[in-house]
């Protein structure tokens, strides 16, 4: 059996987490769960807290204050591989990430490095999403796809599985994104180490408790981000080229 580990993030997710724990312990019982929150004012922690006592299963990282959504994962990543876990799961608490599609990421075809249950392939969808939001995902993707080159249709999904053995190959310390591009910078930095990516396709829901914490500030860090990594790609691939000629 694969020791795997998922790990949810939290950031006032009081009404929506416990449902969330119990689908995926229910839908899948031989995993262990990480909650890393972000100290929420609205309790989440101590709920989390009060749920491990009696399930062994279930584990809470608790951190001062919101730091992001990818200082939480990087905090959680830490966490498991420090206790062996062979594969690690990232799901959001709000319940857009079915446990019932969990299996299938976990399943996913080949041998990968990173599994990406994904909207944007044939099979994935998104559920009560407003036009604005299907559009920042599809925008962002194709952005992504246009300035980065990589052949993934949902670069920004925050429901996917790393391979332990492919995380702990990158050097994580020099991760800065703190936002959802953290997502995108995974992506890349697991395709640029010359890992396997694969795609399968899953249903997000949009959350029918609380808030996104999608802003402002999350667009502009990605956009800056992924257009710098884009210039830094080309200006290597120009140095490779010359590289080549001058031989
Ligand atoms: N600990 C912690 N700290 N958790 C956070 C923080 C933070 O600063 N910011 C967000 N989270 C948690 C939320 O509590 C939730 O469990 C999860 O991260 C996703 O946050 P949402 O605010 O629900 O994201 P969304 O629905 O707008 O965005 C979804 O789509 C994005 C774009 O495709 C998510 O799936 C993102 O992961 C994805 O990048
Ligand atoms: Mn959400």
């Amino acid at each position: 059996m694969t020791r795997t580990l998922v790990i949810i993030p939290t950031y006032d997710e009081r009404e929506s987490l416990p449902r969330q724990l119990d689908a995926v312990r229910g839908a899948c019982p031989e995993v262990d769960v990480l909650v890393v929150d972000d100290g929420s004012p609205d309790g989440t922690g101590e709920w989390a807290d009060a749920r491990a006592e009696h399930d062994s299963q279930v584990s809470v990282l608790h951190r001062p204050g919101k730091g992001g959504l990818g200082a939480a994962y990087l905090a959680g990543f830490a966490w498991g591989l420090a206790r062996g876990y062979e594969v690690l799961v990232e799901m959001d608490a709000d319940g857009s990430h079915r446990a019932e599609d969990l299996p299938r990421v976990l399943g996913a075809p080949g041998e990968w490095d990173l599994a990406i249950g994904s909207r944007w392939i044939p099979g994935g969808a998104v559920e009560n999403w407003p036009a604005h939001r299907r559009l920042l995902s599809t925008g962002a993707n194709g952005y992504v796809r246009l300035m980065l080159g990589i052949p993934v249709r949902d670069a920004t999904a925050g429901f996917r599985a790393y391979r332990a053995s492919a995380l702990s190959t990158l050097d994580l310390a020099t991760v800065e994104s703190q936002g959802y591009c953290f997502q995108i910078d995974m992506a890349w930095r697991v395709l640029q180490a010359g890992g396997t990516v694969v795609e399968v396709p899953i249903t997000f829901v949009e959350r029918e408790h609380g808030e996104s914490k999608m802003s402002g500030a999350i667009i502009r860090e990605a956009l800056v981000k992924v257009t710098g990594w884009g210039m830094k790609e080309r200006a290597a691939r120009v140095r490779r080229a010359f590289t080549r000629g001058s031989r």
